[in-house]
């Protein structure tokens, strides 16, 4: 939630900033700003999307070559003009952005008022800023030393850049909580929320940990603690390629990204799969492998789609190793007291790795002494960072706020550890794990015919574009897939939709069913495909619209359905990567057939780094 940007150097920021915005606005898009030095410290900031900064700045001599950017998620306060960052010190000598909460701020907001500061906005962001001058000018000491000692003061997460306009080679950074990299250029250093906005310059990278603060001077970047502590940077290679963080003619990211799922399935299974040997080599894991079969329970923790790629884990865990699985909403995990004994092992499941409330869940299981892993897609992500091992996804930068890509590839990689732990605890013989690896090895190939699909379910989805509730059924495996195709509706056309087991719908939801309901039904071949068409035909006889998910070659389902999507037939506990294929297509036409901004749906962040 929220992106920062800056950069010193030799050439022009403002430029470098706003492409730099541009890249991270995925991020939050409400307002934006920027704060260049050209004499005087000049702030420039507009509600709205970077664009309109852009409009602002037309026209206005940005010669600059430090500056901080920012693209906003409103906390506190609306999103409108003042509200934007970045935010001027009482002097206005001092500009400041920043990403995340400060919980104490009304306190110390109050403080910082009795000793005379006066406030613009109505952000905690505001505060740190006051904070910082009122600390630098009371102590007489350095622009690092002020940002050390307010850090001290504050409660809560924060990434912050801050400039000083008597120190034109000069910027201070600092995080808890919220992501921070600084790239390492040549004689030039780029700061960023993530690796987008720096990758074109460089992919030197250094990520600064919590309680870290970074101060670039005069081409020297200075690590401390702080406490005061020097540490070295650990300068890192990045293997990101510029055009996977572009639309690569694709009209949307979301668009591009669904279309990658072929590559991305087959780029995650690469090297980790043996298929003639019954092995799977998970190198995040190496060492702890018994670690993890010897659990007596696993606890998944995880947000939004993620806890729908948990959920399938849940019963590809439980059939494939037999050990008991819980999946939790890490919000709801980290405020329960919940119990955790020795030898629980706790895997936190995040695309960003930056989500809050799973980190603080991780954190918390950490704590009472579970053993705790990640499976992330952010390379270097404060989650990755935290866990004692884990397994990256390799989906690639996924931008679009719909999660997508991320689904499939996290799904794949928890396949994977499942079939790693079964081979563990033999429960599975070498036989049925050979199978399962030879049929995971040909999943890119099926979702690459799933995706042949796009111009069919363009044509379905105009159908229904005017609907105001969608219902999305599915049993066994393809409920969580239920789960996750209503959520994608929801966040990106704003269409109200449900997902359910297909069994639960005559506990309640059938009383919903009448002619204008679109029932999305996932309808493939397994065990419960004869259960699934007698809830299509109580659909049916309620005059609801079905749209069915089935496997190719079904003979039965369209004679009922009104619209009828075929996939190609695999095991069932694989199908959730093909299934969820059609549901992407599906809100994704119907969110562009209703004008909706599908890659940054409103109220919407790609990263969810507040509570
Ligand atoms: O980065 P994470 O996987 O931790 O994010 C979790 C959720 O915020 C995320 O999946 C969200 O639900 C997506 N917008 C869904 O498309």
């Amino acid at each position: 939630m929220c992106g920062i940007v800056a950069y010193v150097g030799d050439k022009q920021a403002a430029p470098i900033i706003i492409k730099g915005l541009k890249r991270l606005e995925y991020r939050g898009y409400d307002s934006a700003g920027i704060a260049l030095l050209n004499g005087k410290l000049n702030v420039y900031k507009k509600q709205g999307k970077v664009a309109d900064l852009e409009q602002v700045l037309d026209g206005k001599t940005l010669n600059s070559t430090i500056g901080i950017g920012h693209t906003r998620w409103a906390t506190h306060g609306e999103p409108n003009d003042v509200n934007a960052h970045p935010h001027y010190s009482g002097s206005k000598n001092l500009a400041l952005i920043h990403n995340g909460i400060i919980e104490n701020y009304e306190s110390l907001k109050k403080e910082l008022i009795s000793r005379g500061h006066t406030f613009d906005s109505d952000t905690d962001s505001e505060v740190l800023i006051h904070l910082i001058e009122d600390i630098r000018d009371n102590n007489d000491c350095t622009l690092g030393r002020a940002v050390r000692l307010a850090m001290q003061q504050v409660i809560g997460a924060y990434a912050i850049v801050v400039m000083d306009k008597d120190a034109p080679s000069q910027l201070i950074a600092a995080r808890k909580g919220s992501p921070l990299v600084i790239g390492v250029g040549k004689g030039e250093f780029f700061l960023a929320s993530d690796a987008t906005p720096i990758i074109e310059y460089t992919n030197e990278v250094v990520y600064l940990d919590d309680y870290e603060i970074a101060v670039i001077n005069e081409g020297e970047l200075e690590v401390k603690s702080h406490k005061d502590v020097p540490k070295t940077p650990y300068i890192q290679t990045l293997e990101m390629e510029l055009e996977s963080i572009e639309k690569g003619g694709y009209e949307h990211f979301m668009l591009k990204e669904i279309f990658e799922q072929s590559r991305s399935i087959g780029d995650c299974l690469r090297g980790r799969i043996y298929p003639k040997d019954a092995l799977i080599k998970l190198g995040g894991l190496r060492k702890h492998g018994n670690t993890i079969a010897n659990a007596n329970r696993i606890i998944i923790v995880a947000c939004g789609t993620s806890w729908h790629a948990g959920l399938v884990a849940e019963y590809i865990f439980e059939e494939l190793a037999r050990i008991p699985v819980e999946v939790e909403y890490a919000s709801e995990f980290r405020y329960r007291n919940p119990i955790i004994n020795e030898g629980d092992v706790v895997f936190a499941i995040s695309q960003s790795g930056e989500t809050a409330d799973t980190l603080a869940a991780l954190e918390l299981a950490k704590k009472k002494g579970a053993h705790i892993y990640g499976v992330c897609n952010v390379v270097g992500s404060s989650i990755a960072r935290l866990t004692d091992a884990g397994v990256y996804t390799h989906a690639g930068p996924e931008i679009g706020v719909a999660s997508t890509k991320a689904f499939t590839a996290q799904v794949t990689v928890l396949t994977l550890i499942a079939l790693m732990i079964a081979k563990k605890r033999n429960s599975l013989s070498d036989e049925a794990i050979k199978e399962l690896s030879r049929e995971l090895e040909s999943v890119p190939e099926k979702v690459a015919i799933a995706l042949e699909n796009a111009a069919e379910i363009e044509k379905i989805s105009a159908v229904y574009k005017d609907a105001k509730n969608f219902l999305y059924l599915g049993r066994g495996y393809n409920f969580p897939v239920a789960l996750e195709g209503a959520l994608k509706l929801k966040e990106i056309s704003y269409i109200h939709a449900e997902g359910y087991p297909a069994a639960e719908m005559k506990h309640g939801p059938i009383a919903l069913i009448d002619e204008e309901m679109p029932v999305v039904v996932i309808a493939t071949r397994d065990s419960s495909y004869d259960k699934v068409v007698s809830n299509i035909q109580e659909v049916k006889a309620r005059k609801g619209k079905i749209i069915a998910v089935v496997t190719k070659g079904d003979a039965l389902i369209p004679s009922m359905a009104d619209h009828v999507i075929e996939v190609p037939d695999t095991h069932p506990v694989l199908m959730p990567l093909v299934s969820v294929i059609p549901l992407q297509f599906l809100s994704y036409y119907i969110a562009v057939m209703r004008g909706c901004n599908v890659d940054q749906p409103r109220n919407l962040a790609k990263s969810v780094t507040v509570e």
